[in-house]
Protein backbone atom coordinates (compact mmCIF):
# COMPACT_ATOMS: atom_id res chain seq x y z
CA UNK A 1 0.00 0.00 0.00
CA UNK A 2 2.74 2.21 1.20
CA UNK A 3 4.77 1.48 -2.06
CA UNK A 4 2.15 2.19 -4.05
CA UNK A 5 0.99 5.75 -2.94
CA UNK A 6 4.52 6.76 -3.17
CA UNK A 7 4.89 5.32 -6.50
CA UNK A 8 1.80 7.15 -7.63
CA UNK A 9 3.40 10.41 -6.45
CA UNK A 10 6.57 9.57 -8.34
CA UNK A 11 4.65 8.97 -11.56
CA UNK A 12 2.37 12.07 -11.36
CA UNK A 13 4.93 13.85 -10.46
CA UNK A 14 7.12 13.10 -13.88
CA UNK A 15 4.18 12.69 -16.22
CA UNK A 16 3.71 16.56 -15.44
CA UNK A 17 7.46 17.13 -15.39
CA UNK A 18 8.65 15.59 -18.60
CA UNK A 19 8.00 16.56 -21.97
CA UNK A 20 4.50 16.18 -23.80
CA UNK A 21 4.73 13.32 -26.41
CA UNK A 22 7.89 11.91 -24.96
CA UNK A 23 6.87 8.34 -24.13
CA UNK A 24 10.08 6.22 -22.44
CA UNK A 25 10.35 2.70 -24.29
CA UNK A 26 13.55 1.36 -22.03
CA UNK A 27 14.76 2.43 -18.79
CA UNK A 28 18.49 1.67 -17.50
CA UNK A 29 19.38 1.67 -14.19
CA UNK A 30 23.21 2.31 -13.65
CA UNK A 31 25.10 0.83 -10.98
CA UNK A 32 28.29 1.57 -8.65
CA UNK A 33 30.62 3.70 -10.45
CA UNK A 34 28.58 3.33 -13.80
CA UNK A 35 27.38 6.93 -13.86
CA UNK A 36 29.49 7.66 -16.80
CA UNK A 37 27.20 5.66 -19.13
CA UNK A 38 24.87 8.43 -19.85
CA UNK A 39 27.50 11.11 -20.95
CA UNK A 40 25.58 10.14 -25.10
CA UNK A 41 22.60 11.28 -23.58
CA UNK A 42 20.44 14.37 -24.61
CA UNK A 43 18.64 15.10 -22.00
CA UNK A 44 15.32 16.36 -21.93
CA UNK A 45 14.67 16.36 -17.95
CA UNK A 46 17.31 15.67 -14.99
CA UNK A 47 16.08 15.20 -11.69
CA UNK A 48 17.62 14.89 -8.59
CA UNK A 49 16.01 11.87 -6.42
CA UNK A 50 15.46 14.15 -3.49
CA UNK A 51 12.85 16.54 -5.77
CA UNK A 52 11.00 13.50 -7.02
CA UNK A 53 7.92 13.00 -4.25
CA UNK A 54 7.99 9.04 -2.65
CA UNK A 55 11.63 8.45 -3.85
CA UNK A 56 14.13 8.06 -0.92
CA UNK A 57 17.37 9.77 -1.09
CA UNK A 58 20.87 7.71 -2.38
CA UNK A 59 23.48 7.65 0.04
CA UNK A 60 26.52 5.31 -1.48
CA UNK A 61 29.58 6.41 -2.90
CA UNK A 62 29.22 6.55 -6.77
CA UNK A 63 25.98 6.58 -6.68
CA UNK A 64 24.74 10.22 -7.91
CA UNK A 65 20.59 9.94 -7.70
CA UNK A 66 19.07 11.67 -10.68
CA UNK A 67 17.26 10.42 -12.75
CA UNK A 68 17.79 11.77 -16.71
CA UNK A 69 15.06 11.00 -19.44
CA UNK A 70 16.27 11.88 -23.08
CA UNK A 71 17.41 10.05 -26.33
CA UNK A 72 19.47 7.46 -26.29
CA UNK A 73 20.70 6.99 -30.07
CA UNK A 74 17.46 8.85 -30.77
CA UNK A 75 15.67 5.95 -28.65
CA UNK A 76 13.68 7.95 -25.89
CA UNK A 77 14.80 6.02 -22.31
CA UNK A 78 15.09 6.79 -18.92
CA UNK A 79 18.39 6.66 -16.96
CA UNK A 80 18.06 5.69 -13.86
CA UNK A 81 21.71 7.20 -12.48
CA UNK A 82 22.27 5.86 -9.05
CA UNK A 83 20.03 3.14 -7.10
CA UNK A 84 19.29 2.32 -3.99
CA UNK A 85 20.29 -1.07 -1.80
CA UNK A 86 18.86 -2.98 0.57
CA UNK A 87 22.24 -2.64 2.94
CA UNK A 88 21.70 0.99 3.32
CA UNK A 89 18.64 -0.31 5.12
CA UNK A 90 16.12 0.63 2.22
CA UNK A 91 12.84 -1.58 2.08
CA UNK A 92 12.37 -3.62 -1.16
CA UNK A 93 10.01 -1.86 -2.34
CA UNK A 94 11.95 1.54 -1.84
CA UNK A 95 14.45 -0.26 -4.03
CA UNK A 96 12.22 -1.22 -6.76
CA UNK A 97 10.49 2.83 -6.73
CA UNK A 98 12.58 3.18 -10.30
CA UNK A 99 11.38 0.02 -12.05
CA UNK A 100 7.78 0.86 -10.51
CA UNK A 101 7.87 4.31 -11.84
CA UNK A 102 9.29 3.09 -15.75
CA UNK A 103 6.76 0.61 -15.53
CA UNK A 104 3.57 2.91 -15.14
CA UNK A 105 5.71 5.49 -17.57
CA UNK A 106 5.16 3.21 -20.32
CA UNK A 107 8.57 1.40 -20.32
CA UNK A 108 8.49 -1.72 -21.81
CA UNK A 109 12.30 -3.01 -21.43
CA UNK A 110 14.41 -2.83 -18.48
CA UNK A 111 18.58 -2.96 -18.63
CA UNK A 112 19.74 -3.20 -15.03
CA UNK A 113 23.93 -2.92 -14.52
CA UNK A 114 25.62 -3.97 -11.73
CA UNK A 115 29.50 -3.84 -10.00
CA UNK A 116 29.66 -7.41 -9.48
CA UNK A 117 32.64 -9.90 -7.89
CA UNK A 118 33.67 -12.45 -10.31
CA UNK A 119 33.41 -16.04 -9.37
CA UNK A 120 34.21 -18.32 -11.95
CA UNK A 121 37.71 -18.33 -12.10
CA UNK A 122 38.17 -17.98 -15.56
CA UNK A 123 36.62 -14.44 -15.79
CA UNK A 124 39.22 -11.16 -15.26
CA UNK A 125 38.53 -8.42 -13.33
CA UNK A 126 37.73 -5.82 -15.62
CA UNK A 127 35.26 -7.90 -17.96
CA UNK A 128 31.73 -7.99 -18.55
CA UNK A 129 29.02 -10.15 -18.00
CA UNK A 130 25.84 -10.75 -18.85
CA UNK A 131 23.40 -12.30 -16.22
CA UNK A 132 21.28 -15.03 -17.66
CA UNK A 133 20.17 -15.92 -14.69
CA UNK A 134 20.06 -15.46 -10.89
CA UNK A 135 19.71 -16.79 -7.20
CA UNK A 136 17.98 -14.23 -4.96
CA UNK A 137 19.73 -15.02 -1.73
CA UNK A 138 18.55 -11.75 0.23
CA UNK A 139 15.98 -13.26 1.89
CA UNK A 140 13.80 -10.78 0.67
CA UNK A 141 10.86 -9.85 -1.86
CA UNK A 142 9.77 -6.74 -2.97
CA UNK A 143 6.45 -8.82 -3.74
CA UNK A 144 5.74 -9.50 -0.31
CA UNK A 145 2.52 -8.57 1.42
CA UNK A 146 -1.32 -7.70 -0.49
CA UNK A 147 -0.50 -8.18 -3.99
CA UNK A 148 -0.88 -5.10 -6.36
CA UNK A 149 -3.05 -6.80 -9.01
CA UNK A 150 -3.04 -4.00 -11.31
CA UNK A 151 1.23 -4.09 -11.02
CA UNK A 152 1.18 -7.86 -11.93
CA UNK A 153 0.25 -11.47 -10.46
CA UNK A 154 0.09 -12.64 -7.19
CA UNK A 155 2.62 -15.61 -8.20
CA UNK A 156 4.43 -14.40 -11.07
CA UNK A 157 6.66 -16.90 -13.06
CA UNK A 158 10.47 -16.56 -12.43
CA UNK A 159 11.58 -19.29 -15.34
CA UNK A 160 12.66 -16.81 -17.92
CA UNK A 161 13.58 -13.41 -15.77
CA UNK A 162 16.14 -12.54 -18.18
CA UNK A 163 15.05 -12.24 -21.67
CA UNK A 164 16.55 -14.44 -24.23
CA UNK A 165 15.95 -11.77 -27.07
CA UNK A 166 17.79 -9.49 -25.25
CA UNK A 167 20.49 -11.56 -24.67
CA UNK A 168 20.94 -12.39 -27.86
CA UNK A 169 21.44 -8.32 -29.24
CA UNK A 170 23.52 -8.08 -26.26
CA UNK A 171 26.04 -10.96 -27.68
CA UNK A 172 25.37 -9.96 -31.10
CA UNK A 173 26.66 -6.14 -30.22
CA UNK A 174 29.24 -7.27 -28.13
CA UNK A 175 30.79 -9.33 -31.11
CA UNK A 176 30.02 -6.37 -33.14
CA UNK A 177 32.37 -3.68 -31.18
CA UNK A 178 34.63 -6.53 -30.24
CA UNK A 179 34.33 -7.15 -26.63
CA UNK A 180 34.24 -10.17 -24.51
CA UNK A 181 30.64 -10.54 -23.29
CA UNK A 182 30.50 -13.52 -20.60
CA UNK A 183 27.31 -15.03 -19.93
CA UNK A 184 26.45 -16.45 -16.16
CA UNK A 185 24.26 -16.71 -13.39
CA UNK A 186 24.30 -13.90 -10.80
CA UNK A 187 24.13 -14.66 -7.01
CA UNK A 188 22.31 -11.38 -5.26
CA UNK A 189 23.33 -11.06 -1.71
CA UNK A 190 22.17 -8.34 1.04
CA UNK A 191 25.66 -7.26 2.04
CA UNK A 192 27.08 -4.85 2.81
CA UNK A 193 30.00 -7.40 4.24
CA UNK A 194 31.52 -8.85 1.33
CA UNK A 195 31.88 -12.75 1.61
CA UNK A 196 33.93 -15.00 3.61
CA UNK A 197 35.73 -18.33 1.79
CA UNK A 198 33.30 -20.91 2.60
CA UNK A 199 30.51 -18.17 1.14
CA UNK A 200 32.06 -18.09 -1.70
CA UNK A 201 32.40 -21.77 -2.28
CA UNK A 202 29.04 -22.22 -1.32
CA UNK A 203 27.87 -19.67 -3.84
CA UNK A 204 30.21 -21.49 -6.98
CA UNK A 205 28.60 -24.77 -5.46
CA UNK A 206 25.03 -23.65 -6.13
CA UNK A 207 25.97 -22.56 -9.65
CA UNK A 208 26.75 -18.97 -9.47
CA UNK A 209 29.17 -17.02 -11.44
CA UNK A 210 29.23 -13.86 -10.27
CA UNK A 211 27.90 -12.06 -7.37
CA UNK A 212 26.78 -8.44 -6.11
CA UNK A 213 24.78 -6.84 -3.61
CA UNK A 214 21.89 -5.62 -6.24
CA UNK A 215 19.78 -6.25 -9.16
CA UNK A 216 17.70 -9.48 -8.31
CA UNK A 217 14.56 -6.91 -6.13
CA UNK A 218 14.62 -4.88 -9.26
CA UNK A 219 14.42 -8.05 -11.55
CA UNK A 220 12.02 -9.54 -10.13
CA UNK A 221 9.36 -6.32 -9.83
CA UNK A 222 10.26 -5.51 -13.36
CA UNK A 223 9.04 -9.23 -13.92
CA UNK A 224 5.91 -8.81 -11.96
CA UNK A 225 5.17 -5.91 -13.97
CA UNK A 226 5.92 -8.04 -17.71
CA UNK A 227 8.99 -5.92 -18.67
CA UNK A 228 11.75 -7.26 -21.04
CA UNK A 229 14.48 -7.67 -18.64
CA UNK A 230 18.52 -7.70 -18.78
CA UNK A 231 21.25 -7.58 -17.27
CA UNK A 232 25.08 -6.65 -17.38
CA UNK A 233 27.34 -6.58 -14.73
CA UNK A 234 31.01 -5.00 -14.86
CA UNK A 235 33.33 -7.75 -13.04
CA UNK A 236 34.89 -5.66 -10.73
CA UNK A 237 37.22 -7.90 -8.60
CA UNK A 238 37.78 -11.88 -8.16
CA UNK A 239 36.15 -13.15 -5.55
CA UNK A 240 37.87 -16.82 -5.55
CA UNK A 241 37.86 -19.24 -2.10
CA UNK A 242 41.34 -20.25 -2.30
CA UNK A 243 43.04 -17.35 -2.97
CA UNK A 244 40.87 -14.17 -1.41
CA UNK A 245 42.15 -11.20 -1.94
CA UNK A 246 40.79 -7.82 -0.10
CA UNK A 247 38.33 -5.96 -1.79
CA UNK A 248 38.16 -1.71 -1.35
CA UNK A 249 35.53 0.41 -2.30
CA UNK A 250 37.73 2.54 -4.39
CA UNK A 251 38.95 -0.69 -6.06
CA UNK A 252 35.86 -1.68 -7.17
CA UNK A 253 34.84 2.15 -8.07
CA UNK A 254 38.45 2.11 -9.59
CA UNK A 255 37.89 -0.71 -12.16
CA UNK A 256 33.85 0.16 -12.36
CA UNK A 257 34.95 3.66 -14.13
CA UNK A 258 37.54 2.07 -16.87
CA UNK A 259 35.11 -1.07 -17.92
CA UNK A 260 31.73 1.51 -17.77
CA UNK A 261 33.57 2.66 -20.79
CA UNK A 262 32.94 -0.88 -22.52
CA UNK A 263 30.00 -0.91 -20.83
CA UNK A 264 28.45 2.32 -22.08
CA UNK A 265 29.26 1.56 -25.87
CA UNK A 266 28.00 -1.65 -25.81
CA UNK A 267 24.78 -0.01 -23.67
CA UNK A 268 24.04 2.46 -26.44
CA UNK A 269 24.55 0.03 -29.37
CA UNK A 270 21.95 -2.25 -27.42
CA UNK A 271 19.29 0.16 -27.21
CA UNK A 272 20.12 1.20 -31.15
CA UNK A 273 19.05 -2.49 -31.92
CA UNK A 274 16.20 -2.63 -28.95
CA UNK A 275 13.39 -3.82 -31.60
CA UNK A 276 15.80 -6.74 -32.98
N1 LIG B 1 30.82 -9.65 -3.62
C1 LIG B 1 29.62 -9.04 -3.45
N2 LIG B 1 29.29 -7.91 -4.04
C2 LIG B 1 30.20 -7.34 -4.86
C3 LIG B 1 31.46 -7.92 -5.08
C4 LIG B 1 31.79 -9.14 -4.42
O1 LIG B 1 32.88 -9.71 -4.56
N3 LIG B 1 32.12 -7.10 -5.95
C5 LIG B 1 31.27 -6.07 -6.24
N4 LIG B 1 30.12 -6.22 -5.58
Amino acid sequence: MQDRISVEKAVKHLAGALPPGFRPEAAVILGTGLGDVAEGLTPVLSADYREIPGFPESTVPGHAGRLLAGALRGRPVLVWQGRFHLYEGYTPGQVCMGVRVSALLGVRTLIITNAAGALDPKYNAGGLLAIVDHVNLTGRSPLTGPNEDSWGPRFPDMSRVYSPRLLRIAQDRAMNLGLRLELGVYAGVAGPQLETPAETRFLRAIGADAVGMSTVMEAIAARHMGLEVLGLSCLVNKNLPDCMAEVSIEEVLAVAQSSGKDLSLLLADIVEKLDG
